[in-house]
C-alpha cells in the first residue's frame, strides 16, 4: 500500500485536473494588432476584453503599432511566429501592411480585418462600418446645412488609410449633387487633433473665407476649429466630424454642446469582432464582409444618445461588479479544487502510512506468534512421540504386576515405575489437551450428572494423598447439583486444583472444597491454607507454562492453564484470590446447563469409556488403585487361554515402528496367526494377497498413512469386509479414523487387554452372515451392507450353476472377479465356512426341498443339484441332515 499510495494520489489529482479540463473546449490564442492608440481604440479594446471574458477558451494578445507601419508589420510577423490561432488587424495603411497580412494568411492563420482595409483580397473576413456610406451621409447633411451653397475645408485622416480614402470618396460623391458646394481647402492630419490644428493653421494663411470644416473624425474637426478660432476667423463656420464617441470631450458632447454641428457614430463593436473570430475558429458559418450599422448624430439626438450611453455604462458597471464576483468565486473554486486534491492526497498518504504501520505491527505480531506456535508445535510433536514409548513401558509393567508372581520389593519397584510413567503420561496429555483447546479442536462431551455426587467421588479419590500428607479436608456440598456439562473436563479441573492445593499446602494444613448454586451457575471453590501466591504472580497463574513458585520446581505451569481453558470452553471462568503465606482460593464458575450435542450424539463417544479414560492418567501423587485395570470381558477371558492353531484367525499388523509391531505381535500371537507389514503399501498388498481376518494399523506412517490404507481397503470389494483397528497417538485422528471406515480406534498408550478385547470383538461381529446360508432366505435383505451383498452374490451364483457337477470354487471366484484364495478367505471371514462347504450346503438344502415336494427319485434329485454320484449324495445328505434322503424328517 505504501508503495502505491503516492502514485495513486497523483493519478487522482491528475484525473481531477483532466476532468476539469475535459469540460472546456479547445483553447484559442488570438493576436490583435491595433494601428494606433486613442479613445476610440481604447473603447474597442475594452469591448474585445469583454468578449474574451465571455469565452473561457479564448486568450487575446492586443498590441498597438502607434500609427507606425513598420511596427505593425513587425507585430504581425511576431504573431505569425507565435502561431496564433487567428489574427485581428486594423491596418494602418492600405499598401504597406498588406504583405504582412498575406504572410499570415499563407501561414494558414485566419485574418480578420476590422475598421480599416488593405488592398489585398487575402484575408478571411472584414468587419467595420461602411466608410464610403458614412462619407456620403456626411456630404449630403453638409450640403443641406449649407442650403446647397458654400465653401468647405476637408481635414482628412492618414493618407493611404482606407477610411480616409473611402470617406473622402463618399463625401465627394454626395456633393456632386450640389455643385454650389465647393471644397476650397484640404489637408491630411493623420487622424490626430494636434496635426489637424497645425495643418489648419497652415491652410488658413492662404485660404479665403469658407463656411464649413469637415473633419474625417471628431478629433481633427476640433483641432481645425481651434486653429480657426485661434486665427480669429469667421464665427458661423459649421464644423462636422466622425466617430461620435460618448466620452468626456468626445464627439457626442461636442455635438450636444454645439462645438460640432454633426458627427457620425463610427461603431467599435468589439463584441461582434470577437464573435466573428470565434465563429471562424470553431468552424461555424460566418459572412466574409460584415458592415456595421451606424447613424448620424445631430443636436437633436446627441443628448438622448448620451443618456442611453450613460445608462449602458451603469449597466456595464453592474455587470463588471458581477463579473468581479464571478471571478472571485471562480478563483475560490479553483483553489478549492486544488485544496481538495491535496486533502485527498494527504488523506491517502495518511491512509497508506497507517496501513503500512498496521502491516508492520501485525507482521511483527505474526512473527512472534509464529515463533510461539513453532515452539508449541515442537512440544506437541514431542508429546505425541512420547505416547508410543510410554505404551511400551506402561503396558508391560501392568502385565508384570497383573500376571507375574512377585515379592514385595519387586512389586513396589514396579509400582514406583508405573507411578512415574503415569506422571509422564499426565504431562503429555495435558500438553496435548492445551494445544487442542488452542487449536479449537477440543470438543465438549456433554452429559447429565449430579455434580454433588461427582465431587464427592472425585474428592474421595484424593483421600489417600490427604492422609499421606497429613492434610485436613473440608467438604461443603449442597444436597443436589444437577448439571449438564462435560463431566470429564470438570473432573480434570477439580483434579488440577486439588493437586495444586496439595502441592503447596504443608503438613497439618486444610484444603476445603465448596460448591454452591446461584443464578443457574455453579461455583466450585477450592481453598487451601498453604504458602499462597505473591501479588506480583497472581495475574499470571493461569498463563500457560507459568510456574507459581518457579524456584521450588513444583509444577509445570500447565495444570492451571488447563483449568482456565476448560472453564472457558464450557462458558465459565476461573479466578484466584491469594496472599503470600495465607493460602489460596480458586473459584470455578460454570453454567449449570450447556446447550449442544449430548454424549449420545457425539460421534467420538462411540468408543467405549474404557478407551476414553485410557489416556487420562491420575495425578502423579495419587497411589494408583491396583484393582483399576480394565475388567476382562468373557471374550478377553477366553483369550487368556491360547486358541487352538486350527481355528486361529489371521491378523495383519501394519506399523512402521518395529518395537510397536513386535509388541503387538507378542500380545496377539498366542491367539492369532500374525502377518506384519512395515508400512501402508506393504500392508495393502499383503491384505489383498492374504485377506486377513482383521487388520491393526498405525495411523501415522510415512507414505500411505493408516487412514489412507483404511480408505483403500474399505473401498475394495475383496477386502472391504475386513475389520480394521487403527492405533494412534493423536486424539484428533479419531473422527478422521471413523470417517475413513475404521471399525475401531485405540489411542496410545493402550492397554494390551483392551487391545485383545477389541480385536476379539471385531472378529466375532463378522460371523452373522453365516445365516445367509442357514435357509433359503431367512435373512432380510440389507442392500446397503456390502458384505451381505457379497455373500448373497456368492449364494446366487451357486444356485444358478447348481446342476453343474463341475461347478467349482475357481469358476465362481473368477466370475466374482477374485482369486480362489481371496474368495476362500473372504467367505470364511464373513460366514465361518469355506466356499466348498457353502456350495455343498446349498446343494443339499435344495435337494431336501425337492425331495419334500416329491415327484422325483433320489438319483434325479442328486443329479439336479449337481452331485455326479447318487451314493455320494446320499452319504453327504446323511452327514448334513442326520438322516438318509429317503426318510422323511421327524
Ligand atoms: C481611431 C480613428 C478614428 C477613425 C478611425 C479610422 O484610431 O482614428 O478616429 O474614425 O480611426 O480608422
Amino acid at each position: 500500500m505504501r508503495h502505491f499510495a503516492l502514485p495513486f494520489a497523483l493519478l487522482l489529482l491528475f484525473s481531477l485536473l483532466c476532468l476539469s479540463c475535459a469540460r472546456e473546449e479547445r483553447h484559442y490564442v488570438v493576436g490583435v494588432s491595433q494601428c494606433s492608440e486613442d479613445i476610440w481604440r481604447d473603447k474597442l479594446n475594452e469591448e474585445l476584453r469583454m468578449g474574451e471574458y465571455y469565452h473561457n477558451n479564448l486568450t487575446l494578445h492586443i498590441a498597438s503599432a502607434n500609427d507606425n507601419d513598420r511596427r505593425q508589420i513587425a507585430q504581425i510577423d511576431e504573431f505569425i511566429a507565435q502561431k496564433v490561432d487567428l489574427l485581428i488587424v486594423s491596418p494602418n495603411q492600405l499598401h504597406t501592411i498588406s504583405p504582412a497580412i498575406e504572410r499570415a494568411y499563407a501561414a494558414k492563420i485566419p485574418v480578420i480585418l476590422f475598421d480599416r482595409k488593405t488592398d489585398s483580397k487575402k484575408y478571411t473576413a472584414f468587419i467595420g462600418a461602411d466608410n464610403y456610406e458614412i462619407g456620403r451621409t456626411m456630404g449630403r447633411y453638409l450640403a443641406l446645412q449649407l442650403g446647397g451653397r458654400g465653401k468647405v475645408v476637408e481635414v482628412m485622416g492618414l493618407k493611404g488609410s482606407s477610411p480616409a480614402i473611402e470617406r473622402h470618396r463618399g463625401m465627394m460623391e454626395a456633393l456632386k449633387a450640389y455643385p454650389e458646394v465647393k471644397v476650397v481647402g484640404r489637408c491630411h492630419a493623420d487622424w490626430l487633433e494636434g496635426a489637424a490644428q497645425a495643418q489648419m493653421t497652415k491652410l488658413l494663411a492662404t485660404l479665403p473665407d469658407f463656411d464649413a470644416v469637415v473633419g474625417q473624425n471628431d478629433r481633427m474637426a476640433v483641432g481645425a476649429r481651434k486653429a480657426v478660432e485661434a486665427a480669429g476667423r469667421g464665427h458661423d463656420i459649421i464644423y462636422m466630424g466622425i466617430d461620435a464617441l460618448p466620452v468626456a470631450g468626445g464627439g457626442l458632447e461636442q455635438v450636444r454642446d454645439g462645438g460640432l454641428r454633426a458627427s457620425y457614430i463610427y461603431p467599435t463593436r468589439g463584441d461582434l469582432v470577437v464573435r466573428l473570430a470565434m465563429n471562424i475558429l470553431e468552424g461555424k458559418p460566418y459572412a466574409r464582409d460584415n458592415y456595421l450599422k451606424s447613424a448620424l448624430v445631430t443636436k437633436e439626438n446627441a443628448s438622448l444618445l448620451l443618456m442611453q450611453d450613460e445608462e449602458l455604462r451603469q449597466q456595464s458597471a453592474k455587470l463588471a461588479v458581477l463579473r468581479g464576483r464571478v471571478d472571485t468565486y471562480f478563483t475560490q473554486y479553483q483553489h478549492q479544487k486544488v485544496y481538495l486534491a491535496f486533502i485527498v492526497i494527504i488523506f491517502l498518504l495518511i491512509l497508506g502510512v497507517l496501513f503500512g504501520l498496521y502491516r508492520y505491527i501485525s507482521m511483527k505480531h505474526r512473527l512472534v506468534e509464529a515463533a510461539t506456535q513453532a515452539r508449541l508445535q515442537f512440544f506437541t510433536n514431542l508429546s505425541h512421540e512420547f505416547r508410543t514409548p510410554l505404551t511400551l513401558i506402561i503396558d508391560p509393567i501392568d502385565r508384570l504386576l497383573d500376571d507375574t508372581p512377585l515379592d514385595d520389593q519387586q512389586r513396589s519397584l514396579l509400582q514406583l515405575a508405573r507411578r512415574n510413567v503415569r506422571v509422564l503420561l499426565r504431562l503429555v496429555t495435558e500438553i496435548l489437551d492445551l494445544r487442542k483447546v488452542q487449536n479449537g479442536k477440543m470438543q465438549l462431551v456433554l452429559t447429565e450428572f449430579d455434580l454433588r455426587e461427582q465431587l464427592q467421588e472425585w474428592v474421595n479419590g484424593f483421600m489417600p494423598a490427604f492422609e499421606r500428607r497429613g492434610l485436613l479436608l473440608h467438604l461443603d456440598l449442597p444436597d443436589a447439583l444437577p448439571m449438564r456439562a462435560d463431566a470429564e473436563k470438570t473432573e480434570q479441573m477439580l483434579n488440577n486444583l486439588l493437586s495444586n492445593a496439595i502441592k503447596f499446602t504443608p503438613r497439618g494444613g486444610t484444603i476445603s472444597v465448596r460448591a454452591t448454586l446461584e443464578d443457574g451457575q455453579v461455583r466450585i471453590v477450592v481453598a487451601d491454607t498453604g504458602v499462597g501466591i505473591a501479588k506480583s504472580r497472581l495475574s499470571h497463574v493461569f498463563d500457560r507454562f507459568y510456574q507459581i513458585n518457579a524456584h521450588d520446581g513444583k509444577g509445570t505451569g500447565i495444570g492451571l492453564a488447563i483449568v482456565k481453558a476448560f472453564a472457558e470452553l464450557q462458558g465459565g471462568s476461573v479466578s484466584v484470590e491469594s496472599r503470600e503465606g495465607e493460602g489460596a482460593r480458586f473459584c470455578i464458575v460454570l453454567p449449570c446447563r450447556q446447550e449442544g450435542d449430548s454424549e449420545a450424539d457425539n460421534k467420538a463417544e462411540t468408543t467405549p469409556p474404557a478407551e476414553a479414560s485410557d489416556h487420562r492418567p491420575e495425578p502423579d501423587f495419587l497411589e494408583p488403585d491396583e484393582g483399576t485395570s480394565p475388567t476382562l470381558s468373557p471374550e478377553t477371558d477366553r483369550l487368556t487361554n491360547p486358541t487352538p492353531p486350527e481355528e486361529r484367525p489371521l491378523v495383519l499388523i501394519v506399523d512402521d515402528n518395529e518395537e510397536v509391531r513386535e509388541y503387538v505381535q507378542s500380545l496377539l500371537v498366542p491367539h492369532y496367526d500374525i502377518l506384519t507389514a512395515v508400512d501402508g503399501e506393504e500392508g495393502l498388498s499383503k491384505a489383498l494377497a492374504r485377506v486377513p481376518d482383521a487388520i491393526i494399523a498405525d495411523v501415522s506412517m510415512p507414505g500411505m498413512s493408516g487412514i489412507d490404507l483404511c480408505r483403500r481397503l474399505k473401498a475394495d470389494a475383496i477386502v472391504g469386509h475386513i475389520p480394521i483397528l487403527l492405533l494412534t497417538a493423536h486424539a484428533q485422528h479419531r473422527l478422521e479414523a471413523y470417517d475413513c471406515g475404521a471399525d475401531a480406534y485405540l489411542l496410545k498408550p493402550f492397554s494390551s487387554k483392551v487391545l485383545l478385547a477389541r480385536v476379539q470383538n471385531l472378529l466375532s461381529n463378522r460371523q452373522r452372515l453365516k445365516l445367509v446360508f442357514s435357509g433359503e432366505d431367512n435373512l432380510p435383505p440389507k442392500p446397503a451392507d456390502a458384505d451381505e451383498a457379497f455373500v448373497r452374490a456368492f449364494r446366487d451364483k451357486v444356485q444358478q450353476h447348481m446342476a453343474d457337477p463341475d461347478l467349482n470354487v475357481e469358476t465362481i471366484a473368477a466370475e466374482m472377479g477374485m482369486s480362489r484364495v481371496q474368495l476362500y478367505r473372504k467367505l470364511k471371514a464373513l460366514t465361518g465356512n469355506s466356499p466348498v462347504e457353502l456350495i455343498r450346503t446349498t446343494r443339499l438344502r435344495r435337494a431336501d426341498l425337492m425331495l419334500r415336494q416329491g415327484g422325483r427319485t433320489i438319483a434325479e434329485v442328486s443329479y439336479e443339484v449337481g452331485f455326479s454320484s447318487p451314493s455320494y449324495f446320499s452319504k453327504c445328505f446323511k452327514e448334513h441332515f442326520g438322516r438318509s434322503p429317503g426318510t422323511k424328517p421327524a
